[in-house]
């Protein structure tokens, strides 16, 4: 049969008067310190309707409730919907990464041995993970008092469980640019894209670089749901309805373990390999190889010898680049996990449309700092809850995850050259850095554990509402 719908689009323009239908954190970052994600599972559809009814007034509000501010944000996962009862229709309109969830793209993304589903938490990515509740708060009571709300408006509902909690505390971005970084020790985030349509100013280094030089924001449609993209034409045209899909988006939620104390014992081996000492400076060296920026934040591109902080704390400097002139990695390797993430003007091996495969990073580290100098793991959880938000899971972060991380081919490294941050590396892993003394690392461990993860449906709060009252 012919689909007979029109497909609808709204332009860059139309962004800014639906700001209040698009929930907090997605085009407008929340900085408040203190997160929890609460993972739900509904016993029954209409009662996870009820409770939606009543959360729903919480959801942006951002106000005063018996004395603690807090945001909360609700997204959904296939099951989720299928038990809130969403239209076969609709359920069947959604994207095949979406529907089969993380754990079923587990062998495609990577998330194989110690990485793989049977080893995550929570039953993360199993059928009984329905909803996931996103609080932000600015304390540690704020907290507990938002959970105690929810927890009294399920009580009252009946029908709905929490199956795992995971709390967040931003260390990278709390203090600012130069303060104790995420904990590999790295000042994070700094690249962000901004969005056509919002009133967030485009740096130099943020966006897209055009032919002339110049850099512009990202069309709204890479990351929102019915807007214009980067494709020029109608954007993700799913899931169906319009209605259901504008001001939705998809959020990627992945529990990264750190393995803290293996990555400094790591650096100081290497810095001796590749240098000839393990003093601090040329541990941060080698640590800048594979991040791509200094601790400070300030990229190699631009200063490829020595930290620069005066750089990093200036926003019209710490992005303003884009690797032009080092096809070779003489200034940033190849293989950075900066420059895999968003190889900006890298020549390709294969044509890509780097600005198709962006993302809106929203991740807190979770757990406390490792005392510095420690070289042994004191036993405690400590990570980075990734947020990535994106129109498109299988062209963003699943491309990003996959071919960017988990190999070298596309930048024209040895097929088997992976990121050395986040891949899952080991005994005679390699990544080249051009013109050290000894040009490869060698028998990188895999620092990073996946430990959990879902494939969640953000809608916008008219669409919220229509899921309550079934009308999609
Ligand atoms: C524990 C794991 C990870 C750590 C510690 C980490 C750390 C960092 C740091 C310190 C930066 C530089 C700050 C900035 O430019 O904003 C960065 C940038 C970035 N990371 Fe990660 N990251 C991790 C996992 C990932 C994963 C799994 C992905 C995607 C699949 C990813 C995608 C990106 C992107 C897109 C950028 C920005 C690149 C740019 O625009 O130049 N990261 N990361």
């Amino acid at each position: 049969m012919i689909n007979t719908t029109p497909l609808r689009t709204l332009a860059a323009t139309e962004l800014k008067r639906n700001l209040d239908d698009i929930q907090d954190n997605i085009a407008t970052p929340i900085f408040m310190r203190y997160g929890r994600h609460v993972f739900f599972k509904f016993n029954d559809g209409a009662k996870g309707r009820a409770w939606m009814q009543r959360l729903f007034k919480r959801v942006n509000a951002r106000e005063q409730e018996h004395g603690t501010r807090f945001t909360i944000n609700i997204g959904f996962t296939f099951e989720g919907l299928k038990t809130l009862g969403l239209s076969q229709r609709s359920l069947d309109s959604f994207p095949e990464a979406f529907r089969v969830g993380m754990r079923g793209r587990a062998a495609a993304i990577g998330d194989v041995g110690p990485n793989a589903p049977e080893h995550w938490e929570g039953g993360l990515g199993g059928p009984e993970i329905h909803a996931m509740g996103w609080i932000r708060t600015d304390s540690d009571d704020g907290r507990e008092a938002a959970t105690r709300i929810i927890q009294d408006e399920m009580d009252a509902v009946g029908g709905i469980e929490i199956r795992f909690i995971q709390d967040t505390m931003a260390l990278a971005h709390a203090n600012g640019i130069g303060s104790e970084g995420e904990h590999f020790g790295f000042a994070d985030p700094i690249s962000q894209p901004p969005i056509e349509g919002m009133d967030t100013p485009c740096h130099p280094g943020d966006g897209v670089l055009e032919a002339d030089g110049t850099w512009r924001a990202v069309k709204p449609g890479e990351f929102l749901l019915g807007y214009e993209d980067e494709a020029g034409a109608h954007g993700t045209c799913v899931p169906e309805p319009f209605e259901l899909r504008v001001n939705g988006t998809f959020l990627v939620f992945r529990k990264l373990y750190q393995n803290v104390a293996g990555f400094r014992r790591y650096l100081a081996t290497a810095a001796t390999s590749l240098y000839g000492s393990a003093d601090t400076s040329e541990q941060q060296r080698v640590a800048a190889k594979m991040m791509g920026r200094w601790p400070s934040g300030c990229p190699l591109d631009l200063s490829p010898e020595k930290d620069d902080p005066a750089i990093a704390a200036d926003p019209d400097r710490r992005n303003n680049f884009s690797y032009e002139g080092d096809d070779q990695g003489l200034r940033c390797p190849l293989g950075a996990h900066l420059r895999r993430s968003n190889p900006r003007s890298t020549p390709l091996k294969r044509a890509t449309a780097v600005r198709r495969h962006r993302l809106l990073r929203r991740g807190v580290e979770y757990g406390p700092h490792l005392p510095d100098g420690e070289l042994e793991n004191d036993g405690v959880d400590r990570g980075l809850v990734a947020l990535f938000i994106q129109a498109d899971i299988e062209r963003q972060f699943e491309f990003v995850q996959h071919e960017w991380m988990q190999g070298g081919d596309f930048i024209g490294l040895d097929p088997n050259e992976q990121d050395p941050i986040v891949a899952g590396n080991g005994d005679g892993s390699q990544m080249s850095v051009p013109g050290s003394k000894r040009p490869f690392l060698f028998d990188l461990p895999a620092f990073v554990h996946v430990k959990g993860g879902e494939y969640l449906f953000v809608p916008g709060l008219q669409a919220l509402q229509g899921l309550i009252e079934q009308k999609f």
